[in-house]
């Protein structure tokens, strides 16, 4: 029986709910070589800034118990370079283009959204979430009168849809999630990385040469799950939900506390074919109950009372 996987996010068309998280899938072309990536209903590149960026200095990444921590701090080529060199052969795959954004000022974001809104990309996702960064980043994303002004001016520049990515380093992500609402913000998408430390006990030396950095994978997931759970029931707009997904099981665990298309991050890492996984993970969770539409199943949790 066929089943329907088309979702329908800020009125652009997923052929199905699984997208990729920014930082872990490059631009997507090394993972084309594993496998034709016009099978996922999205790709979300890595973050953007207005000019270059080199990131951090090394050791950058860390592994750590079921997850890893990165304090790679934005290394991308800047947005021109972006829209000139890559962004050409991106569009040639029939799929979604989800551009991930950063800025050290308000302004550098809205002259980003300016540009990015007309290159043909489908969905801004604003990232005021990122912990490796000195300016910017996650000192935007964790006060709610903040979000709410970047939120405001920044949403004057986007013509296409513009997803806010919250920060789960916060107390309460529901008066975040309410606070980019209120800012205009289309959609939402939560989680990105939660700060995290580790220190070579030989050395007396924190492992990342930054000292901390963002925490990643499977071991962050029920944190994620309960925060796209808390913000479903804080707000209207759709919410991409992320955080240590790497199968199809884990992605109908975030569709059912409310998140309507799922990123799969560092599972991309250990396992190149992790997104195309959770796409037939998805279908086989449908057809074993014989749901024919996945739509059926967004915020379907049934919680305790
Ligand atoms: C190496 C690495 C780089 C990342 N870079 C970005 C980034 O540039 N912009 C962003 O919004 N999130 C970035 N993230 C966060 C992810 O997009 C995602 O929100 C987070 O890792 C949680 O999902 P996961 O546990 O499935 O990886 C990065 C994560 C990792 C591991």
């Amino acid at each position: 029986m066929s089943r329907n996987m088309e979702i329908d996010f800020c009125g652009v068309k997923f052929k199905n709910p699984v997208v990729t998280s920014s930082g872990t899938f490059g631009f997507g072309k090394e993972y084309n070589d594993y496998y034709d990536i016009s099978a996922l209903g999205g790709i979300g590149v890595k973050g953007l800034t207005l000019k270059p960026r080199t990131g951090n200095p090394p050791p950058r990444v860390a592994e750590t118990p079921s997850g890893m921590l990165n304090s790679v701090g934005l290394q991308n080529p800047g947005v021109e370079s972006f829209l000139k060199y890559v962004l050409p052969q991106l569009k040639k795959i029939d799929t979604n283009i989800i551009v991930n954004i950063s800025g050290n000022t308000m302004e550098e974001y809205c002259e980003m959204a300016d540009i990015i809104s007309d290159s043909g990309c489908h969905i801004i996702e604003m990232n005021v979430s990122c912990p490796n960064v000195k300016q910017g980043g996650v000192a935007f994303g964790t006060n709610p009168d903040t979000i709410y002004e970047i939120t405001n001016k920044v949403k004057k520049h986007c013509k296409i849809p513009l997803v806010v990515k919250l920060s789960p380093n916060v107390t309460d992500i529901a008066e975040m999630a309410k606070a980019a609402e209120a800012g205009g913000a289309d959609g939402l998408s939560l989680i990105n990385t939660l700060l995290g430390m580790s220190i070579d006990i030989h050395k007396r030396r924190p492992i990342l040469r930054n000292n901390v950095g963002g925490l990643s994978g499977p071991c962050v997931k029920p944190i994620a799950v309960r925060m796209v759970w808390q913000v479903k029931n804080a707000v209207e707009i759709p919410l991409i939900g992320m955080g240590g997904i790497s199968t199809g099981e884990d992605a109908v665990e975030f569709m059912l506390a409310g998140a309507s298309l799922v990123s799969v991050g560092t599972a991309n890492f250990v396992n190149p074919y992790a997104a195309r996984d959770t796409v037939e993970g998805i279908e086989k969770y449908l057809d074993k109950y014989d749901i024919e539409d996945i739509n059926y199943i967004i915020g379907k949790v049934e919680a305790w009372n």
